[in-house]
């Protein structure tokens, strides 16, 4: 996550909700969007996973090879076994019979252990390529800026490593290996067949034609069945984790009929494209199999005639049945292949996509570094510099921005709904970059500053405070990792939090997601601004940071606040007025612009705004 007190804004927005409500006919134009990597992403995904193991796919491929060219022998010796060691024991002679079982026996025995040295180390290259690839969507989801996971929800994300992955290990399990089988066997039968009789080997090749063209067309019309099928297994997952993550709203509003219908929709789209894609594979199997005993009997009656005429060894038939039975049985394999090829292809065009994301707030290739800061004076400047900004989906929110906070002052700001302070705020602690303009943290713009360097010197504390799984103490922490324990509950008694943790079953020791329930909203902002009181940042961002606290922890926060800001640039974004009496100074926001801008007293003794606020609010008080 991004900054020590980490939080999800807007994780409540219904992202998927328009389009997990659009029934049916759903064009998914997030997972569109992404789809759009550059050209050769999926092949050049593909090569950078495999590049570092390939020594161990090529002595796989070796492996492969030698078993092939084993188990191709048993025909040959089948042949020599009725043309050449039948009639020698005829005339006494046992040698080339006991020859060519010890040569058949010898073969099976090379090629089970061959196929097993195969299966082991192929199963290690495909482990590491799938810890690989988990690994890379993990860390780069991770590295992705706020506004991708707007967008992309974690549905998705979820989907795309756990599916998709999971497609790709099919693939690499069997599917790859069945390819490199049949293209091996098909090319060294050929020749065998050519070799053992020109004729018959020119019908075997002759039906690779329409097994070719059967195979193309498969792939087409599955390719895109595959797309469809994962794209819905996706929003079924989206669905689902948006289902839960919400349920208290879902259950408060009595979601649950609803969310049952669209997820029935969602349920039924994945079952039909699913169902399609069976379809077509039937389709390939029946059509395949066709062919291949067309050719089988085409070659026996041919063949038969040719023994008869005396053109052809019994043998050299037999082998060439033998054969093709081998070369044809793999074909529905390899329907089977091309059906994980198909929907790997598709996972990995999108793991691929996802991966092509860059970052829309990006690390500085040359970071810029803060000068020190004087001791007596643990803040600093903060500039907006001429700064637009819009969220991609949506008009300016901020339309030209100037704002100038000096190092080490307490800044009020109010302004009602919608006004742009959150903004604001995410801006400063960089969420997301301004589209024109700069935002300057003591004269440094901040997309020149190394991230550890950012998040040291601005911290922001919301109102969803997030615990992370783990204990409390390991929650404050989190704001400074190599604090002591010391330190931790001098943090938490400052802000007033001390006493329910120390309540807590455990302590400071207590894990929060098992005892999730116990902890209420005021308490997790407490623990979370025990953390930004850890983290000791030059620039503090508060916003809405207190609003589910009462009166009495109000103050207490406020209380802690007026030590603990002392010298340092702080941001208070609150509703609750009170917030302001220990701000030097306020502003008002309205439409992303500044209407008023002055010390506390003087605003309310003025006939602006603030004064109006300020009044109704008092007499909201008594
Ligand atoms: N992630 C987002 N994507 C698109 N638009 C957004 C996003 N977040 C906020 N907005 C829009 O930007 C405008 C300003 O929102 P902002 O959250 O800054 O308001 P605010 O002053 O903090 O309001 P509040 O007092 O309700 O917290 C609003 O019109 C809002 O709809
Ligand atoms: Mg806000």
């Amino acid at each position: 996550m991004t900054a020590p007190t980490a939080t999800a804004p807007d994780r409540e927005r219904p992202e998927g909700e328009d389009r997990a409500r659009g029934s049916g006919a759903v064009v998914d134009p997030v997972d569109q969007d992404l789809l759009a990597g550059p050209p050769g992403a999926t092949a050049a995904l593909l090569r950078s996973l495999l590049a570092p193991l390939r020594a161990r796919v090529a002595a796989a491929a070796l492996l492969l090879l030698l078993q092939q060219a084993a188990v191709q022998a048993g025909p040959l010796l089948v042949a020599y076994a009725i043309d050449r060691a039948v009639p020698a024991l005829r005339a006494g002679d046992s040698g080339p019979l006991v020859a060519v079982a010890a040569g058949y026996l010898l073969c099976s025995v090379a090629g089970g252990a061959l196929q097993y040295g195969f299966i082991i180390l192929s199963a290690r290259v495909n482990q590491d390529v799938l810890l690989e690839l988990r690994g890379r969507i993990f860390r780069h989801a991770q590295a992705l800026s706020v506004d991708f996971h707007e967008r992309y929800t974690s549905g998705r994300l979820i989907s795309r490593s756990t599916t998709d992955v999971e497609s790709l290990r099919e693939l690499l399990g069997d599917g790859l290996q069945e390819l490199v089988t049949v293209v091996l066997s098909f090319v060294s039968i050929s020749l065998m067949l050519l070799w053992l009789d020109l004729g018959l080997g020119a019908v075997a090749v002759g039906s690779f034609v329409p097994l070719c063209l059967l195979i193309r067309s498969y792939q087409r019309r599955a390719g895109r069945v595959y797309a469809e099928r994962s794209t819905a297994m996706a929003a079924v997952i989206v669905k689902f984790v948006e289902t839960l993550n919400g349920i208290r709203p879902v259950r408060a509003f009595r979601r649950e009929a609803a969310n049952d219908a669209d997820f029935a929709v969602l349920n039924a789209r994945h079952e039909r494209t699913n169902g399609d894609a069976l379809l077509e594979m039937a389709r390939y199997v029946v059509g395949s199999r066709l062919v291949a005993n067309t050719a089988v009997a085409g070659i026996v009656l041919w063949g038969a005639y040719r023994v008869a005429e005396g053109t052809l060894a019994l043998g050299v038939l037999a082998a060439a049945v033998l054969y093709l039975r081998r070369l044809y049985d793999p074909i529905d394999r390899l329907g089977m292949f091309l059906n994980s090829y198909q929907s790997a292809g598709a996972s990995l065009e999108k793991i691929a996509g996802l991966l092509a994301q860059t970052p829309s707030v990006p690390e500085p290739a040359a970071p810029g570094e803060l000068p020190p800061l004087a001791s007596e004076h643990p803040g600093r400047e903060v500039v907006f510099d001429a700064v637009s900004f819009g969220y991609r989906t949506g008009g300016e929110v901020l339309p030209r921005f100037d704002l100038v906070l000096p190092a080490g002052q307490t800044v009020a700001v109010v302004g009602s709904t919608g006004a742009g302070k959150s903004t604001l705020a995410k801006l400063l602690a960089r969420f997301y970059d301004p589209s024109a303009g700069r935002v300057l943290l003591d004269g440094t713009d901040l997309r020149e500053l190394a991230v550890p360097e950012l998040r040291r010197g601005v911290v922001m504390v919301t109102q969803e405070a997030f615990l992370f799984s783990g204990t409390v103490a390991e929650n404050i922490a989190i704001g400074r990792p190599s604090a002591t324990r010391e330190e931790i509950e001098r943090a938490a008694r400052a802000i007033g939090a001390h006493e329910f943790i120390a309540a807590l079953p455990d302590g400071y020791d207590t894990d929060v997601r098992k005892r999730g329930g116990r902890i209420s909203a005021g308490q997790r902002q407490l623990v979370a601004f025990a953390r930004a009181l850890l983290a000791d940042p030059a620039v503090l961002i508060l916003d809405e940071a207190t609003s589910s606290l009462d009166v009495p922890g109000e103050r207490a926060v406020q209380r802690a606040m007026a030590t603990v800001l002392r010298g340092r640039t702080a941001v208070v974004i609150a509703h609750r007025l009170s917030t302001v009496e220990i701000a030097d100074r306020v502003l008002v926001m309205e439409g992303g612009r500044i209407v008023e801008d002055g010390p506390p007293a003087e605003l309310i003794a003025g006939t602006g705004r603030f004064a109006h606020l300020h009044r109704a609010w008092r007499d909201s008080l008594s």
